[in-house]
């Protein structure tokens, strides 16, 4: 056997076991149990997520840390971890699970901003479970109890009530995870599947979709079965409609596509416009957020560019702060079709229509920034 090739050191008895595609084994500790967060998962499951999916060493991500499950797990298999929760408290739970471990750092703050501070390509795997939507600001049907949500920030996930605009911004955090992550890396995700009254919304397969438009493979999935965690279960809508009383999750198994593959589709656009420009043409790129998130753009994009952008700049389209959009919006238009090969551009028939085709393609748009095309008309 090759050593130096091996993807995991788990032994033949724990692979076969993993493999499974129902995990049964696995609940939280009394001392898990006291912890004083709505929604954790236990520190074994992350350890065995850690060590199915990377090798020994490979650096770990959970840009929803919590009270630190995934950087606990990470730091007792001696491995690097960064986590991140907007909830100081929680946070400070985490620091005193993962010990005194130089290897790991907690950061408190919204993933959003702060994985704009991490280096790109770097991390092996991220474990992670985000808010399942806000149905922690909801009354739980159970008993009618109100539940404690995670906090009211704005920027708190959990707190955007929108199923759409939700999915928008995992979208968007999931994105700069995919960055972070190498090429080939894993990113797991926890989730449950959701209902609100009559409604059923499928969060685990319409997660999925909107992971895959940000860049990764959808690999597979495991259902990890939580019955033994579940008593006092109610007959649900008894006699009147037949309901499911959900007591399993999904872990989402994705896999950041390769890379290059953005790099070698930015240079070849970059190519095109180039050939564009030499021929007397001339293309725009655009840039659509809420003022939030335009403001964080832009001050990154004028210290990047030296350059001094406002909200009121060509090629900045700043929405009302309550716009049905969460995430950052890159567009990029020419007036002359492109050569076939180049994927990913579409008819642009209603909207700044002296261009006639467009691409939406955050990753490929930013590289273009980077080589030099700005805002506005170039
Ligand atoms: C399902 S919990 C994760 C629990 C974690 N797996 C654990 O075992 O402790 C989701 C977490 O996301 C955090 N959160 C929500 N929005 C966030 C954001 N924008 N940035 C960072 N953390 C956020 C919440 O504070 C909450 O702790």
């Amino acid at each position: 056997m090759d050593e130096s090739k091996r993807c995991n050191d788990l032994s033949g008895k724990e692979w076969l076991q993993n493999s499974f595609s129902i995990w049964r084994d696995i609940a939280k500790t009394k001392e898990e149990k006291a912890y004083k967060h709505p929604a954790s998962y236990p520190a074994a499951l992350c350890e065995k997520l850690i060590r199915t999916f990377s090798k020994p060493g490979g650096a770990v991500l959970d840009p929803f840390n919590g009270i630190g499950s995934t950087t606990a797990a990470a730091a007792a298999l001696g491995r690097e971890a960064v986590g991140i929760d907007l909830n100081e408290d929680f946070c400070e739970i985490a620091r005193s699970r993962a010990g005194e471990s130089e290897n790991v750092r907690i950061l408190c703050g919204d993933s959003c901003e702060l994985l704009d501070t991490l280096p790109e390509d770097y991390f092996d795997i991220c474990v992670t479970s985000p808010p399942y939507w806000d149905i922690l600001n909801m009354k739980r049907s159970a008993d009618q109890r109100a539940s404690v949500n995670y906090s009211d920030k704005q920027a708190d996930i959990g707190n955007i009530a929108n199923y759409g605009l939700f999915l928008q911004a995992l979208a968007e955090l999931f994105e700069q995870v995919c960055r972070v992550l190498r090429p080939g890396g894993y990113c797991i995700v926890n989730v449950m599947d959701i209902r609100k009254k009559s409604s059923f919304y499928p969060l685990h397969s319409d997660l999925a979709s909107v992971m895959q438009k940000v860049g990764y493979l959808f690999d597979d999935l495991i259902i990890w079965d939580r019955q033994s965690d579940y008593n006092n279960m109610r007959p649900l809508g008894y006699p009147y409609r037949f309901r499911i009383n959900k007591v399993h999750e999904y872990l989402l198994i994705f896999i950041k596509k390769d890379v290059k593959s953005v790099a070698v589709k930015a240079a070849e656009v970059y190519d095109f416009l180039m050939d564009l420009k030499a021929q007397g043409g001339s293309f725009f790129i655009e840039a659509e957020a809420r003022p939030d998130r335009m403001n964080s753009f832009l001050s990154e994009y004028n210290a990047r560019h030296h350059e001094a952008l406002t909200t009121r700049s060509e090629g900045v389209i700043c929405l009302q702060s309550d716009a049905d959009k969460w995430g950052l919006e890159l567009r990029l238009y020419v007036a002359e079709k492109p050569p076939a090969g180049l994927d990913g551009f579409g008819k642009n028939p209603v909207y700044r229509n002296e261009y006639s085709y467009r691409l939406n393609d955050n990753r490929v748009i930013r590289e273009l920034l980077d080589r030099g095309c700005r805002l506005g008309e170039n």
